[in-house]
């Protein structure tokens, strides 16, 4: 039996999460959105396609209007304009009007570029998120952020648009990479850090669980996680206050992502941007010695970076300037007061940045 959440926008009941370990409710929720008269583009990157594309393919044939797959190059560097592009010209070749649907099947990159292009092909048409990493099921497909980047920005050009339906297989994790299923713990870290100390405890408890990815640990983890975002993005859908705590860890990350070369994954980037941001907290003597060791030490099991070879500091300062985290010239840095509340800071310095990249950048020993 599936579980679900829904989510409300101006205290209105707005879409559900359908939490499930399998694709077997997907046609009937699909149903509920009445899609026998309408023409559906299910989105998927060149992984996924080879991988579920068929069966959610099969599961619309005969349910819907008609159907059509767009497949782009999977990867960060292909979230661009161009990418919206391409997806334009096949709904205006097939003819896809205001009631017609878009699906989002794959990660985060998937589903930014799909929400992106249904908030603005014919000014909006709707879309239903199927996220296929676990940074897309315990993060990015809820709360309705959309968007591509831009000359190498992370996110510059977007806009807020809130699907119909997030439906999330939980055993579609099990074809993930390590290294893309670690990343995605980055995400689930930070909502425990910024908004729940008891679902951090509860991450510590099951280390071994998750490393293993036992599907009743994930789904419960997965569920937690989304019910942090949702306590925070119904409050304040569109980033105007307290949405923002949800950016912990990548300031310095989205720096970090970009200065790389996106050679990391964005999880890989938020654990370093989330290590930086908790040693300042300490330094502000917000958390202590033990607790900022303990935030840090916890992304090892999960094969995430805690310290990086060749950076500039310098360099990586000056980029997270150029982040939209920015106000002119002030940076809105997300902190810990304590392990489960965090504060939008506006008083970290130059010398505070410099200081926690310092933390996190790894030199080798020449002795
Ligand atoms: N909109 C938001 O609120 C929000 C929040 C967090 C992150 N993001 C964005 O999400 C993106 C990162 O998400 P991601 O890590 O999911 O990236 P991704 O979509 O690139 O997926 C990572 C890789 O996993 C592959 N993959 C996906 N599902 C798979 C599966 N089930 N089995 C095997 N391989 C699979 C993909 O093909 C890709 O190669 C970034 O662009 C980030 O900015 C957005
Ligand atoms: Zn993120």
């Amino acid at each position: 039996m599936s579980e679900r959440l829904n989510i409300l926008y101006e205290k209105k009941p707005c879409y559900d999460i359908v939490f499930s370990s399998s694709y077997d409710e997907l046609l009937s929720e699909l149903n509920v959105l009445g899609i026998s008269e309408r023409k559906i583009c299910v989105i998927t990157d060149s992984t996924v396609a080879g991988l579920y594309s068929e069966d959610i393919m099969n599961l619309l044939k005969g349910n819907c209007k008609n159907t059509v797959l767009f497949t782009f190059p999977a990867g960060e560097e292909n979230k661009t304009l161009l990418t919206v592009k391409d997806i334009y010209e096949l709904l205006i070749k097939e003819k896809f009007d205001r009631k017609d649907l878009l699906i989002a099947l794959g990660g985060g990159v998937v589903g930014d570029i799909t929400g992106f292009a249904a908030a603005t092909y014919l000014r909006g048409i709707d879309f239903v998120q199927i996220p296929t990493t676990l940074i897309a099921q315990s993060d990015s497909s809820i709360g309705g952020k959309t968007g591509v980047d831009f000359d190498g920005y992370k996110n510059m050009v977007g806009a807020f648009y809130m699907p119909k339906l997030v439906y999330m297989n939980v055993s579609a994790l099990k074809t993930l990479d390590d290294r893309q299923f670690f990343s995605g713990f980055a995400e689930v870290m930070k909502h425990g850090l910024i908004k729940d100390a008891l679902f951090y405890e509860w991450l510590l408890d099951h280390i071994y669980e998750i490393c293993d990815r036992d599907e009743e640990t994930l789904l419960e983890m997965i569920e937690r996680s989304c019910k942090i975002k949702k306590l925070i993005v119904e409050k304040d859908p569109t980033e105007k206050g307290d949405r923002a705590l949800l950016n912990f860890g990548h300031t310095i990350g989205h720096a970090i992502e970009k200065y790389k070369n996106f050679s990391f994954t964005h999880g890989e980037c938020v654990a370093l941007g989330a290590i930086a941001a908790a040693f300042i907290s300490w330094k502000h003597e917000w958390l202590s010695m033990e607790e900022y060791y303990e935030i840090r030490d916890m992304f090892v099991p999960f094969n995430l970076p805690i310290s990086i070879q060749d950076i500039n500091p310098d360099e990586i300062l000056e980029l997270t300037k150029s982040d939209k985290k920015a106000e002119g010239d002030c940076i809105k840095f997300i902190l810990l007061k304590k392990v489960g509340k965090a504060v939008i800071d506006r008083t970290v310095t130059d010398d505070d940045i410099i200081k926690a990249l310092a933390e996190i950048q790894y030199v080798e020993d020449c002795e």
